[in-house]
């Protein structure tokens, strides 16, 4: 009989043994597969050799700074808000200007902005110091008449003559456009958020709950990671939006507003993924309100696949952990 009992006991322990060893076996493959479609974030974004912390807090200021704008009613920060639960977001559909007009464009998020390929929807600009310059200018968004005016409403600020110069030593002069555009992507370039999709990345298999883990495989398995791959999950090709089946909204044709190539019309940047629990509304438009929808409208606007609610909330689930470790209190 006792050994009966120790015949079961060793059986049970070993399947026991079995199960908990393939399941380490596929979280391991998991994050190998991870690895191979993905990447960590690193702590220095690309250019940011030369930014001292003079120039970063000098494009902090700036950014937060509403005497950019025409009528000293907004900053960079209202339409790209940092405080306290917010995710480089206003979490309006579109945003209004500085004097209150409505733009077309869902506000994209800061946070790692600078590992995209490129900046905006359509990717006009090609880096954030070039981003930066465009709605300072926007008549609908900060509205300054030109690059002119706005040096010359800095140089009248006391405070910013000597933070241009100990940012831009030996510059003269150092307030100029394009030294208040490297200031601000200097600063932008610190809004580095991991998130514990990272942490699985780097090997801790525990980093990611099952339910999570579901999500990124079948996130992998329907194929999203063919448009959105990388460091940001996205960020650094262009694609149209409706591949499989057209978009509802047709009235903005992304990079073709640009090019005016047939060829180029609802391409838009793959979205990056990262933060995205705390971005809604979504597409460029702002026209989708849930996560739940926006990933349900990718499956059957770019994969013909209709998915079903498991594979939605699984693949929901995934996309949260992408979120800030420090923001992720902030999820609803
Ligand atoms: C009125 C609201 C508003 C203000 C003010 C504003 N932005 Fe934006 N920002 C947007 C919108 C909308 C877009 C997308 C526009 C597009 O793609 O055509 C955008 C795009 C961006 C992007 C590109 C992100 C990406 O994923 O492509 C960056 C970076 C950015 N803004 C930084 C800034 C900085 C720096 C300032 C201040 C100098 C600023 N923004 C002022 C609304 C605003
Ligand atoms: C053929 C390329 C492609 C595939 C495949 C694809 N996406 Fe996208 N995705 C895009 C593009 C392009 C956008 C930006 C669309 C827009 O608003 O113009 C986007 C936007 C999104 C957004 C909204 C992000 C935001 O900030 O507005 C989510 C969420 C998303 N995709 C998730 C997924 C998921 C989940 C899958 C797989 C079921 C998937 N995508 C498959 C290209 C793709």
């Amino acid at each position: 009989m006792a050994n009966m009992k120790h015949i079961i006991w060793i059986l049970v322990s070993s399947l026991f043994l079995a199960t908990t060893t393939v399941s380490a076996d596929e979280t391991a493959r998991l994050i190998r597969s991870a690895n191979r479609y993905f990447a960590p974030l690193t702590d220095a974004m690309p250019g940011s050799e030369n930014d001292t912390p003079e120039r970063i807090a000098l494009g902090k200021k700036l950014f937060f700074d509403k005497r950019l704008s025409i009528n000293d009613e907004q900053s960079c920060a209202s339409c790209h808000r940092l405080e306290e639960g917010f995710a480089g977001v206003d979490n309006l559909p579109v945003s209004p200007g500085a004097k209150g007009q409505l733009g077309t464009r869902n506000s994209p998020t800061v946070l790692n902005s600078g590992w995209q390929d490129s900046q905006f929807w359509d990717g006009r600009a090609e880096d954030l110091v070039e981003q930066a310059k465009e709605p300072i200018l926007n008549p609908i968004e900060m509205g300054m008449p030109d690059e002119q005016a706005v040096e010359e409403k800095l140089r009248g600020i006391a405070e910013y003559g000597d933070a241009f110069a100990t940012a831009f030593p030996g510059a003269d002069p150092a307030i100029t456009y394009q030294n208040i555009a490297e200031a601000i992507a200097a600063f932008e370039r610190t809004l580095i958020t991991p998130s514990r999709f990272d942490d699985f990345m780097n090997g801790d298999a525990g980093a990611l709950s099952e339910v999570e883990q579901r999500g990124l495989k079948a996130f992998i398995r329907l194929d999203c990671n063919s448009c959105h791959d990388g460091i940001l999950v996205g960020g650094e090709t262009y694609e149209p939006l409706g591949k499989e089946n057209p978009y509802e909204n047709q009235s903005d044709q992304g990079m073709y507003e640009v090019t005016k190539d047939e060829n180029d019309r609802m391409f838009f940047k793959v979205a990056p993924l990262r933060n995205v629990a705390l971005t809604a509304p979504y597409f460029h438009d702002g026209k989708i309100s849930t996560l739940d929808e926006a990933v349900r409208k990718m499956g059957t606007l770019q994969l013909d696949e209709e998915l079903t609610d498991q594979q939605v909330s699984d693949i929901t689930s995934f996309l949260k952990a992408l979120t800030d470790k420090n923001r992720e209190q902030y999820i609803q």
